[in-house]
């Protein structure tokens, strides 16, 4: 008798097939992080701190778009910067085409190629960073992480490669919320992330990789009456052909310089008509020119190379004098930070699973007590996430027993599971912030006082994003004092 008998082998074959699958499974979630997303949309209680048992009591109220707009402004004491948003996106730029890199200007053709971006930079009426973006390069995810502050894991796009309508927590949503009408002119990746969001719009297809004009034409040929309409609060425009040129030849294509051109060309229109410049009926109008990606030498994108991952945030119009800024050289920030600044700018919540920090000098025209409440803000937002992350983080100490007299005695160095170092982190914060509120007169608020407080909240913030539970097991028992990039306010 032979001993593999027909059922022998089947049950050989079933037990290897089983085996491979457990393999696989093990290998896909431990290769590629599985981030638990928080559903739900970030609300009033934003504006509160976190109570001390994690469970929250949102009671979700039904208001009115508008009187959610005014109770936002109540309880943030932040009246917003800016009453209307323009996102310019154009894909696949790499900010070191416009920002250089390393401290040193781009190319002369570079700069010849955009002479109205570069003279808003030159005279600090325009602020540019290099927004680094996290791997996958590739649109859909970027521009759910520009909206959420929430970077996706790799399984996000392998699983949801034809995107499906973006359901976490976002600004669009945030700002549908509050009553705003939004346009967009562009990638018909934004129609299918968010159906039925726009009052109008042209979505192009990034189908036609060689088309590098009519993709663009199809985005532009509305923008002149758009920008005279006053029907719209948010105006999207996503330029697919800066991409394409890249697909095509490179960096270094002949259609790079005179795209770059057309690019700047609206720019200027935008920053020439009449929205940026005076404060009209509609509000006050910011221009954002970001990149979702970069690309190699080559023009491709999807890894995560220096050149791939370095992509640009643009900020045209702010209120503050920015020129002191324009020149400094500490112009790094992750692309998620985005999310959180334009929440903050605009008056709405941070989305739930945003890790983003907020950009230090886009908030200096605030008055000192409004930065710090403007980084409370954040922190509190980034507190709840770790909470509902790591069951039992209640900051007991500090969320539930309060302040007691003696503050500054408390502020303790941190050590400690990754728990603990939060809690302290954050406590420290808080606690610095407190002591420096309460000093009552101008003159015994000493700037250090000020400074110290600040540099905590950032050391919180930038932990709290760096040591996220969910990417990294054991980053988090001591914090790299270097690795905190010092607020430059
Ligand atoms: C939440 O708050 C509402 C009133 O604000 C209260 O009626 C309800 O019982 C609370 N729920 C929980 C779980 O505490
Ligand atoms: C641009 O618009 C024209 C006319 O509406 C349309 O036929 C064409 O397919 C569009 N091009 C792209 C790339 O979407
Ligand atoms: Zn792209």
């Amino acid at each position: 008798m032979p001993w593999l008998t027909c059922s022998k082998l089947t049950l050989f074959t079933i037990a290897g097939v089983a085996i491979q699958m457990v393999g696989l499974s093990i290998f896909v979630f431990g290769f590629f992080p599985v981030k638990p997303t928080l559903p739900g949309h970030s609300g009033p209680e934003s504006f509160q701190a976190p109570k001390c048992n994690s469970i929250q009591n949102e009671t979700e109220r039904d208001l009115h778009p508008h009187q959610l707009r005014s109770l936002y402004k109540e309880l943030s004491g932040m009246p917003p910067a800016f009453d209307r948003l323009i996102l310019m996106v154009i894909d696949g730029l790499p900010a070191e085409l416009v920002l250089g890199k390393d401290g040193k200007p781009p190319s002369k053709a570079l700069m010849e190629a955009m002479p109205y971006t570069q003279s808003l930079l030159a005279n600090g009426m325009a602020i540019g960073y290099h927004a680094k973006a996290a791997p996958p390069t590739v649109t859909m995810p970027r521009l759910k992480a520009m909206v959420s502050g929430a970077i996706g894991g790799f399984l996000d796009v392998a699983l949801n490669f034809n995107t499906q309508a973006m359901l976490d927590d976002n600004l669009l949503d945030q700002f549908f919320k509050i009553g705003w009408k939004m346009v967009m002119l562009g990638d018909e990746t934004w129609l299918k992330l968010f159906p039925g969001l726009f009052i109008r719009h042209d979505g192009v297809s990034s189908f036609f990789v060689k088309d590098t004009v009519q993709v663009d034409q199809n985005v532009s040929r509305h923008l002149g009456h758009e920008l005279n309409k006053d029907d719209w609060d948010f105006l999207i425009l996503h330029y697919l052909g800066l991409d394409h040129v890249g697909h095509i030849g490179g960096r270094n294509s002949a259609l790079m310089a005179p795209k770059l051109s057309e690019m700047d060309d609206v720019v200027k229109m935008i920053h020439m008509s009449s929205i940026l410049n005076q404060k009209n009926d509609q509000g006050q109008t910011l221009l954002v020119v970001v990149s979702d990606h970069g690309m190699t030498e080559s023009g491709n994108h999807g890894g995560s190379s220096y050149e791939e991952t370095d992509s640009l945030a643009l900020f045209i119009g702010l209120n503050n004098d920015i020129s002191d800024y324009s020149l400094s050289t500490h112009n790094i920030i992750y692309q998620v930070d985005i999310a959180p600044t334009l929440a903050l700018l605009f008056g709405v919540p941070i989305p739930k699973n945003n890790v983003g920090v907020l950009i230090a000098e886009i908030f200096g025209y605030l008055a000192d007590d409004q930065q710090l409440k403007a980084l409370e803000l954040n922190s509190w937002q980034l507190l709840r996430l770790l909470q509902a992350q790591m069951p039992g983080l209640s900051c007991r100490n500090y969320l539930c027993d309060g302040f007691s007299d003696d503050q500054e005695s408390k502020i303790t160095k941190c050590s400690g599971s990754m728990g603990k170092m939060f809690c302290c982190l954050y406590t420290n914060a808080a606690l610095l912030q407190n002591s420096w509120m309460s000093k009552e007169f101008s003159r015994s608020k000493s700037k250090e006082d000020y400074s110290s407080a600040v540099t905590a909240y950032y050391e919180f913030l930038r932990t709290a994003k760096t040591c996220q539970p969910t990417y990294s097991r054991n980053c988090c028992n001591a914090p790299v004092l270097s690795d905190i990039i010092k607020p430059s306010i």
